[in-house]
């Protein structure tokens, strides 16, 4: 496993000459340490991401020439799909299958980036009419320079994917910050880089705390662009330092996303994606269908199989066979959690199964699956992104009430109905106010398919073309005939 920070295709420790802890979370032990970068370190990252950029071969490369590198890194961690699944889960505690999903999402990302690579040499110049005799004008998509990337702990190679790859493809030089709570895939990326041919300072990573080498990288008046996914919170600080200087900005934020069941939904069906909705990935997604809308009739059904499903889930160590559900990130998230679950019985929600840390797992930063039904529309625990295996379930009795009650949030990241009339599910799927929106499932996610958030959820959309069109400017280029003498100052 790497420990130094990745800066012009040289491994080299931090200015400082500090280290942090890497902890598994599952037993809370320190399994490595990696350089603690700072502002000097994200500095010497960031002038070399900006003269790779300004004179280096990068972006003279054709978009063919560089998908030849995307497609090489691909390969290589499609190659290292087991090892670099088995680091994520020692980094994230994720279980193993869903760790080894998204090392191969992660490759499809860097292939699908290398398609489109290849592609913008023949779309990067679109002709524009104009309404004009005599001028003839074209649009040029370019690079937008430096790309600083920060990125969170749930995903942590896949979301490091879902930037890298689009700026690279783009021409664009990248740094990037991974999440101070599972640095070990992005520092991987280095190697996979070199081993690829990435030139010199294409490709940066600099592992550190948020307020430390994340700020500094945001701040930094050589990055042109941030991509950033995470909090709120700290996406909002990001948006305010990033005005500064103009940069252009990408935000993927918090969630509190619906998923709208209607009564005509087989019932079998419907426990699968509640739970796959919020339980997979430890409830640790963005896009987690956090608050479950039933149709009266099927309520008491649909609430009686789900808590005994729910109850029946394997919780343990990411490595163990058939385990779905594995720690949360740390020790502070499991506070948080359990914060939150305490407010919700405070708040009048009642507990239908979980709430707690489940016995015989207090070694690890463990919370056992939470339903709650009734929890009042005005409270924490219905308004408030919890980030763990914490799902709150109400009824509805009409269409309108459940599109007004999945729409009344501050979030619009996901939203997903279920009904068997597709008139109707189409219907809701329109009337949501989400960026993603599901129809019969809840979560599966597509490299090719736009993703990104209405409202506080976020601002701009990754993957597909929209996540490419992030890292490119858009110029113009109008051509006038001069045979035709314009003639305000010279009269012909
Ligand atoms: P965070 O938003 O603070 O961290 C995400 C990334 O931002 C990390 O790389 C971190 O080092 C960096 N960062 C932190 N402060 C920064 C600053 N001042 N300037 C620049 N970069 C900074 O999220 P955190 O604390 O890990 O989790 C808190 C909550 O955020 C979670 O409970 C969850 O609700 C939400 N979250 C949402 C995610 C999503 O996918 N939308 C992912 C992770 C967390
Ligand atoms: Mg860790």
């Amino acid at each position: 496993m790497q420990d130094k920070l990745f800066i012009n295709n040289e491994w080299v420790g931090a200015a400082s000459g500090e280290m942090f802890n890497v902890v598994d979370p599952s037993n809370n032990q320190t399994v490595h340490q990696v350089a603690k970068g700072g502002p000097a370190d994200v500095n010497a990252a960031v002038n070399a991401a900006r003269e790779a950029f300004d004179n280096g071969p990068w972006r003279q490369l054709t978009g063919a020439e560089r998908a030849i590198v995307l497609r090489k890194m691909g390969d290589e961690i499609a190659a290292r799909t087991d090892e670099l699944a088995r680091m994520e889960v020692l980094d994230n505690g994720k279980p193993l299958p869903e760790a080894v999903w998204d090392i191969e999402d992660t490759a499809g990302v860097f292939h699908f980036y290398a398609d489109l690579a290849e592609r913008l040499d023949d779309d990067a110049e679109e002709e524009i009419v104009l309404g004009m005799e005599g001028f003839t004008s074209k649009a040029v998509k370019e690079p937008i320079g430096v790309a600083g990337a920060i990125i969170p702990w749930n995903f942590p190679m896949l979301m490091a994917s879902w930037k890298v790859a689009p700026a690279l493809a783009a021409g664009c030089t990248v740094v990037l910050k991974p999440s101070e709570l599972t640095p070990l895939t992005a520092l991987e990326l280095g190697d996979i880089a070199l081993k690829a041919g990435l030139p010199n300072g294409a490709l940066n990573v600099v592992t550190g705390l948020g307020p430390d080498a994340g700020a500094s990288l945001a701040e930094h008046p050589n990055v042109d662009k941030l991509a950033f996914t995470g909090s709120v919170v700290t996406g909002s600080n990001i948006m305010a330092v990033a005005a500064r200087d103009v940069k252009a900005i990408s935000l993927e934020l918090g969630g509190k996303s619906a998923l709208v069941v209607f009564a005509d939904t087989p019932i079998e069906e419907a426990i699968e994606w509640i739970m796959f909705g919020i339980f997979w990935n430890q409830g640790e997604v963005c896009s987690a269908t956090s608050r479950v809308l039933i149709e009266e009739p099927i309520y008491d059904a649909v609430m009686a199989r789900l808590a005994e499903e729910a109850s029946k889930i394997k919780i343990g160590h990411g490595l163990d066979d058939g385990v779905l559900l594995g720690p949360q990130i740390n020790k502070a998230q499991q506070s948080k959690i359990l914060n939150a679950i305490e407010k919700g019985k405070a708040e009048g929600a009642l507990l239908v199964c979980g709430g707690g840390v489940p016995s015989g797992f207090e070694h690890g930063c463990y919370i056992e699956p939470t339903i709650f039904a009734n929890a009042p529309l005005d409270g924490l625990i219905w308004n408030e992104e919890i980030f763990g295996p914490v799902v709150c379930v109400r009824s509805f009795t009409t269409e309108a009430e459940a599109i007004a009650l999945a729409n009344a949030s501050e979030f619009g990241l996901a939203a997903a109905v279920m009904s068997a009339d597709t008139e109707r599910a189409e219907r809701v799927a329109h009337a949501f106010r989400a960026g993603i929106v599901w129809i019969n499932c809840s979560q599966p996610t597509f490299t090719e398919a736009p993703w990104g958030g209405y409202k506080k959820s976020g601002i701009g959309r990754e993957l597909g073309v929209w996540g490419l069109n992030n890292y490119l400017e858009t110029k113009q280029i109008t051509s006038y005939d001069n045979s035709k003498p314009w003639g305000w100052y010279i009269k012909g």
